[in-house]
């Protein structure tokens, strides 16, 4: 069985694409791998949220995850912050990691551009933090977008670095790990690009039916086909990978054929469009707040996820204390 580990960013709600471009996977994967699945907070400190936003968005997005479908008695669901192994192995990895290989990072030297006013150390070592994350359990596989890649290459060297320093094949180098099948991108409603956060163009799984309407209603077209079987516009395609993701496939291709002979009616096309979003979101909308009222559960889930995620890397960080040289003097000091 591969240990698969993944985390996700708590700064703001989750939306359609990220269900189909992440979620649904990880909800299939967790029942034939070892998988760990958190909520990086750590992470969301370089952008200097307040206490509140703070705790509001982890609360958020746990639920969120629930909703979907990640089942906390199958797979291992917690906060980054509850699991103080990560820092220590953050530490450990922060030596041999260096400063000239980490400002060289795409991501980082977009955060230069980005912020130049918030250029802080744990935007720098945000992949020695996300390295952590990852070889803390061993893992083998981290199920992430392409946006990631550059991060598991990181990931990959730092393991391999620690190995080879200590002449050990103590850390596996995880791969991205791709679902066997090709990942389905979310286009956004904006005619370009896909659907993201910061875009502007995403429909939350939060947006409650009227919101969903007009989202969808707005969203660029073209002024439709003058050819059969003319090729389409990429505002277009959009919105049919959208209905061929959410929709039933006899609407798809009745849409298709409509485009297919030019007498599609772009209107008709997102009432459809939005009525399926709304059809699909409601379920997951409903579970989301009702989670988000049962503190209870919600701490439930995330004490036990801590005990399962803790032993695991426990273990390990034990391990790598004893492989760098922190030697016991007269016993174990109970930590
Ligand atoms: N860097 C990831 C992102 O921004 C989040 C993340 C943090 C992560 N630690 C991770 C993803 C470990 C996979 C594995 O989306």
């Amino acid at each position: 069985m591969e240990t698969v580990v993944s985390g996700i960013r708590s700064t703001g709600n989750l939306h359609i694409g990220n269900y189909f471009g992440a979620l649904k996977n990880f909800v299939k994967m967790q029942h034939e791998n070892r998988c760990f699945f958190f909520i990086a907070d750590y992470h969301s400190l370089t952008t200097h949220p307040t206490p509140e936003d703070l705790y509001g968005n982890v609360k958020q997005v746990l639920a969120e995850y629930l909703a979907c479908g990640i089942d906390p008695q199958v797979a291992t669901i917690y906060l980054q912050s509850d699991i103080r192994e990560v820092t220590e192995l953050y530490l450990l990895l922060n030596m041999n990691a260096y400063v000239g290989e980490l400002e060289r990072t795409t991501s980082f030297k977009d955060k230069v551009r980005m912020q130049p006013d918030n250029v802080n150390a744990g935007l720098l070592t945000y992949p020695v933090l996300m390295a952590a994350d990852i070889i803390i359990h061993k893992a083998t596989k981290v199920p992430v977008g392409k946006d990631q890649e550059q991060n598991l290459e990181m990931t990959r060297k730092f393991a391999r670095r620690f190995n080879t320093m200590y002449k050990t094949k103590f850390f596996p180098e995880p791969t991205a790990y791709n679902f066997g099948e090709k990942l389905v991108k979310i286009p956004g409603l904006d005619g370009t690009g896909k659907m993201g956060k910061s875009e502007g163009n995403a429909i939350y799984l939060i947006d409650e039916p009227q919101v969903i309407r007009k989202k969808v209603m707005r969203a660029i077209t073209d002024n439709g086909p003058t050819q059969e079987n003319q090729e389409m516009s990429e505002p277009v395609k959009n919105l049919f990978t959208l209905m061929d993701v959410i929709s039933e496939a006899d609407s798809f291709q009745f849409y298709l054929e409509k485009y297919n002979s030019c007498k599609i009616r772009y209107g008709d096309m997102k009432k459809q469009l939005a009525e399926d979003i709304i059809s699909f979101n409601a379920p997951i909308r409903e579970r989301i707040i009702e989670i988000m009222a049962d503190d209870t559960y919600l701490g439930k889930v995330v004490r036990e996820g801590a005990e399962k995620a803790r032993e695991s890397a426990r273990e390990t960080i034990k391990d790598v204390r004893e492989i760098i040289g922190f030697k016991q003097f007269g016993g174990r000091v109970k930590k």
